[in-house]
């Protein structure tokens, strides 16, 4: 079954600082972007790969990404939009969605070959997960403690977050307002979503202090 890829690269970045789009921010004197498709050509399993641009760098990520056999769209305003956009431009014959962040730059593809492995194994979708190390508690909005949260059964999740493509695909149809992951999409679909063990390295490049840390992750390598 052929696997594909989309992978949101749209984002501004705010909390990076002013710049450039954060997938373009330079690591190691590469973009993001780069990394990350060249993370994911190193999946054996992996196909053809879309990847959703600022709409007013399509050109430029285009020409950065010759080596690597994409095609680029353009995304759109929110991350679920730039997903979609690049759903919409697989190839008919893509039966297997892996929607993966471009800065989630660094993630190894033992990760991605896990979540493709629990696609292959039946599972209608799949993500990589964590536990969660720190304590959680809800906050009110005068900055008071409302409780603490068992952290047992919490996990935070990575990408890439696979799919059967009709599922992510009726997910998106089906979709009211604006959820930060695919998963989130498919799990108010009803559909079940099961859990594969990420990696720290997977993690999500999002403020300056994230930089420094994929730097280290390089140069541990
Ligand atoms: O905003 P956040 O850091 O959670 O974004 C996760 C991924 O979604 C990033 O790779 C970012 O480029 C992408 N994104 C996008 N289109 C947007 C917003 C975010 O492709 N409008």
């Amino acid at each position: 079954m052929t696997v594909g890829v989309v992978m949101p690269a749209a984002g501004a970045g705010a909390r990076l600082g002013p710049g450039v789009p954060k997938a373009l921010r330079e690591l190691a004197g590469e973009p993001l972007l780069v990394h990350a498709v060249r993370r994911l050509r190193a999946c054996p399993s992996v196909g053809p790969v879309v990847v959703a641009a600022p709409p007013d760098a399509v050109g430029d990520v285009q020409a950065l990404l010759t080596a690597y056999d994409v095609l680029v769209v353009a995304g759109g305003a929110e991350r679920q939009a730039s997903v979609a956009a690049g759903l919409a431009a697989l190839p008919p014959q893509v039966w297997l969605v892996l929607v993966h962040d471009a800065a989630r730059a660094l993630v190894p593809v033992e990760v991605v070959e896990a979540v493709v492995a629990a696609l292959l194994d039946g599972a209608a979708a799949a993500v990589p997960v964590l536990p969660v190390q720190d304590t959680i508690k809800r906050v009110g909005i005068g900055g008071e403690v409302l409780e603490t949260v068992p952290r047992e059964d919490l996990r935070s999740v990575q990408t890439p977050q696979g799919f059967r493509r009709d599922v992510l695909e009726e997910a998106h149809r089906s979709a009211r307002g604006w959820m930060t992951d695919d998963a989130g999409l498919v799990e108010a679909a009803g559909v079940t979503v099961q859990t594969v063990l990420g990696s720290p390295d997977a993690f999500k490049v999002t403020t300056p202090f994230d930089l420094l840390v994929a730097e280290a992750v390089l140069r541990r390598g």
